[in-house]
């Protein structure tokens, strides 16, 4: 092996070492410390806080129109709209409360709601921002200002960063997972910044927008909006995951590439605010700072390919809800009834929705090639018969795919519409809920799925893919979510699953592919006893734009 495959061979390892087995869950606390349990908000203290209007209605769009390109005519990049942008991705849910306990559920979700990831965005030359850095804080739904730009630098950057300027870098906390998951919260973390950012993209569209991933090296995502010189608490420091440049979704040539000629200028602005400490004391999970060394992306790395139309026809969606509704009723469900059917248009409209399309969000953000295809647990559609199935997400799958697993699957084409096929038939439901840690949630349900990605040569030689399979997975997983929604059925993401015995239920011998994520969409049962509370309800409905010290 040659040096330079020693970090893919460290992703390798981390990705082998954090797999779960029904003997042996991935290394853990084992027992969850509620005392050290980590604050869900970061906050900068004494960094000057603008409180973003919570009053703005939200934008008219319906959940149809959300796929259709340039549905809407862009709206300026003002406070309100960006707090839209914000309140409609990263924004509180809900409260759900039970007597004597209080706890808050955001827009995009996140493995036991530990919420990891972070934003910051950088904005120059929007009316009524000053020019600067600012980290978002969903509990207060305002800016934290950490930096603003003096004139002079201004001055220099703008001939890389063309004002007006949005662009918005996504960071994780690994601690807030790793408090409760160990080892394997590394993966979750990148879960969360796929749905992350296709929440974003998803709310970007709603306001004639388009999230565009940028090429840029971890390092200079840092450098840029101070998280490199940002004085951490121990082992709870934000370790950059991307950057996005918020364009019109009219503009055909969006910056793909973060500008390294502005990074030694953004490098050298002052900050403001200190990070509050959000555990009293941690544990330490030493190979996740190495795998995410590992993994880091530097620069030269050149923009991928923007998604180009894999398939013409896209089934309907429903039209009637507003787009804004499904996405403020997004929920993880937590039961189902297995009685629940769900009809077969429905079921074929959502699997087809994953399949990337040029200018439909949140693919247009344009992270990378298709990656990852379907296996799929049905029990209870109507029209297709119970079984294990295949969804190819992308032609090139096919074969790579029929020739990994068992040679047993029938591969029979199960419709004319959607590639989908049928490998065995027969109740697969007690099958998913082994291969799923054993939650009932993946086989009372109409259905469940495992994300299938092309792994060891990709990561191998290219460690950061890993973490944009897990990215592509999250992705998939917020999709899921709303079309779930707007069909009136309700999904959950899986991120505990028993790797292996996935693998080996495919008959897969070796890892070209691995099951990254697991997913579930079923009729929900909800629980009574759970009382729901506004998403800002602590918070006075008319707030002024203010800057407070
Ligand atoms: C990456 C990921 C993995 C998850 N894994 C599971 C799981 O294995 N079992 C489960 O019941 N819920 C799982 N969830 C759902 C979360 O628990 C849920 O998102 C969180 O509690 C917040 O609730 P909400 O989605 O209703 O906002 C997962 C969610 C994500 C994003």
């Amino acid at each position: 092996m040659s040096d330079t495959d020693v970090p893919g061979r460290m992703a390798l390892d981390y990705h082998e070492r954090t797999k779960h087995h029904p003997h042996r869950y991935a290394r853990s606390a084992g027992t969850i410390d509620w005392d050290n349990q980590p604050d869900p908000f970061r906050t900068y203290i004494d960094a000057p806080t603008l409180s973003l209007p919570l009053d703005t209605p939200d934008p008219a769009l319906d959940y149809a129109s959300l796929y259709r390109s340039a549905a809407t005519t862009p709206a300026p990049f003002t406070p309100s709209t960006i707090s839209s942008l914000l309140a409609l991705s990263l924004g509180l849910s809900a409260w759900k409360a039970v007597p004597g306990q209080r706890w808050s559920l955001r827009i995009n979700p996140s493995s036991g709601n530990l919420h990891p990831t972070e934003a910051h965005l950088m904005t120059i030359g929007v009316s009524d921002l000053s020019d600067g850095i600012y980290h978002y804080h969903p509990l207060q739904h305002a800016l934290e200002t950490r930096a603003l730009f003096p004139p002079a630098a201004v001055r220099a950057v703008t001939p890389h960063l063309a004002p007006p300027c949005l662009a918005i870098a996504l960071s994780s906390i690994f601690w807030r997972e790793s408090w409760k998951y160990g080892e394997r919260a590394y993966r979750y973390c990148q879960h969360d910044i796929g749905h992350a950012l296709a929440a974003l993209s998803m709310a970007a569209r709603l306001l004639g927008w388009r999230m565009v991933y940028q090429a840029a090296a971890d390092a200079d995502i840092a450098a840029a909006f101070g998280l490199d010189r940002t004085l951490w608490p121990a082992q709870e420091a934000e370790e950059p995951a991307l950057v996005a440049a918020v364009v019109p979704a009219t503009e055909n040539h969006p910056p793909r590439v973060f500008p390294a000629a502005a990074v030694d200028i953004l490098a050298a602005v002052d900050l403001t605010g200190r990070p509050n400490r959000l555990s009293a004391r941690h544990q330490e999970w030493d190979i996740i700072p190495r795998t995410a060394a590992a993994c880091r992306q530097h620069r030269g790395i050149t923009p991928p390919p923007m998604p180009k139309d894999s398939r013409d026809k896209l089934q309907p969606s429903p039209a009637a809800a507003a787009a804004a509704a499904i996405i403020r009723q997004r929920r993880s469900a937590q039961a189902f009834d297995p009685d629940g059917q769900l009809d077969c248009d429905a079921f074929l409209a959502m699997l087809d929705r994953t399949i990337p399309r040029r200018d439909c969000p949140p693919f247009d953000a344009a992270i990378g090639p298709i990656r990852i295809s379907l296996v799929l647990y049905v029990h209870q559609v109507l029209g297709i018969p119970p079984g294990c199935y295949a969804f190819i997400r992308h032609p090139d799958h096919l074969e790579s795919l029929r020739a990994a697993t068992s040679p047993s699957f029938s591969w029979t084409p199960a419709t004319p519409d959607v590639p989908l096929y049928l490998l065995t038939p027969g109740d697969v439901r007690a099958e998913a809920i082994d291969l799923s840690c054993r939650q009932e949630i993946a086989g009372f349900s109409t259905f469940s799925l495992g994300m299938l990605a092309r792994f060891e040569s990709e990561v191998r030689h290219t460690p950061w893919i890993y973490r944009h399979l897990f990215w592509e997975a999250g992705m998939i997983g917020q999709i899921l979510y709303l079309e779930a929604e707007a069909r009136g059925v309700r999904g959950t993401g899986i991120g505990c699953y028993f790797d292996d015995a996935v693998h080996a239920q495919l008959g897969l011998q070796d890892r070209s592919w691995q099951s990254l994520y697991h997913f579930t969409v079923g009729f929900p049962v909800e629980d009574q006893r759970l009382q729901t509370l506004p998403p800002y309800f602590h918070l006075p409905p008319e707030r002024p734009l203010h800057s407070q010290g």
